[in-house]
């Protein structure tokens, strides 16, 4: 099991065109990334099947969110299976920004997971806490909370299709990256509270990866820590110069 993960999300970001030109340069620099880390990149919705087409074979493309129902007549949503059907291998679910704005409740959370796994797309799992829950020393209780309700129906997962993405609120696109320390402390607490869910065993297979403000400047520092498997990747996997550094910095 490769535990390595970058991966990307685009947010609403780039045009068509743009998203092809950044597929071709990730095919020109295929042959230079190391092959102990997977790959993914979230790019928007309307591109995916067309990038599909276009990616290269060591990029696996995720969807930045995924609907929580199924077919029918849900005007404006789109299902787990159209996005496998569409090449899609993952989903990102629970992304702060889905649930600051979106309405994406601990509830919605539960049944887009349920749709993904139904349909056999691969979830990333985002959990964060806010400034104010960590200046007040509630983030490992709030990350519980996050992880039990998402969790709660799963008696297990399998690890190739589960990722969890550690992302502070306070760190995404504010360049206020979380120091090494914390980052660390964090995932630690997150792969032991995989291991009372699971077990230790499965634990250990699932990938952990952090998010905010991370750029090639602090990847290594960032990965550096056991229990930090790579990143989830705003603005700086718009740029296959700085993504793929980052890539780099992720091969352990
Ligand atoms: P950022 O975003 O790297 O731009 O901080 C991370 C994220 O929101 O996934």
């Amino acid at each position: 099991m490769m535990r390595n993960i970058v991966a990307g999300n685009w947010k609403s970001n780039k045009s068509i065109n743009e998203s092809r030109e950044w597929m071709s340069e990730m095919s020109n620099l295929e042959g230079s990334m190391p092959k102990d880390v997977r790959v993914i990149v979230a790019p928007p919705a309307p591109y995916l099947a067309a990038l599909a087409e276009v990616k290269p074979s060591n990029v696996i493309l995720a969807s930045q969110t995924v609907s929580a129902t199924g077919s029918g007549a849900y005007t404006g949503e789109f299902t787990a299976d159209m996005l496998t059907s569409c090449g899609v291998e993952f989903a990102l679910i629970g992304h702060s920004e889905r649930r600051g704005g979106y309405g994406e409740t601990d509830e919605v959370v539960v049944d887009k997971i349920s749709r993904c796994i139904e349909a056999g797309l691969g979830v990333v799992l985002c959990c964060g806490e806010p400034l104010e829950v960590r200046d007040s020393g509630g983030h490992e209780e709030m990350i519980a909370r996050q992880l039990d309700s998402a969790m709660n129906n799963l008696s297990d997962v399998d690890p190739s299709k589960f990722v969890i993405a550690y992302e502070p609120i306070w760190a995404i696109g504010t360049g206020r990256t979380a120091t090494s320390e914390q980052a660390g402390e964090m995932h630690t607490f997150i792969r032991s509270w995989l291991s009372d869910k699971f077990s230790q065993e499965r634990a250990n297979q699932i990938s952990i990866l952090y998010g905010g403000s991370c750029k090639p400047s602090n990847a290594d520092e960032l990965f550096a820590n056991a229990n930090v498997d790579g990143g989830l990747i705003g603005g700086a996997s718009l740029k296959t110069e700085d993504f793929s550094q980052i890539i780099k910095a992720a091969s352990k």
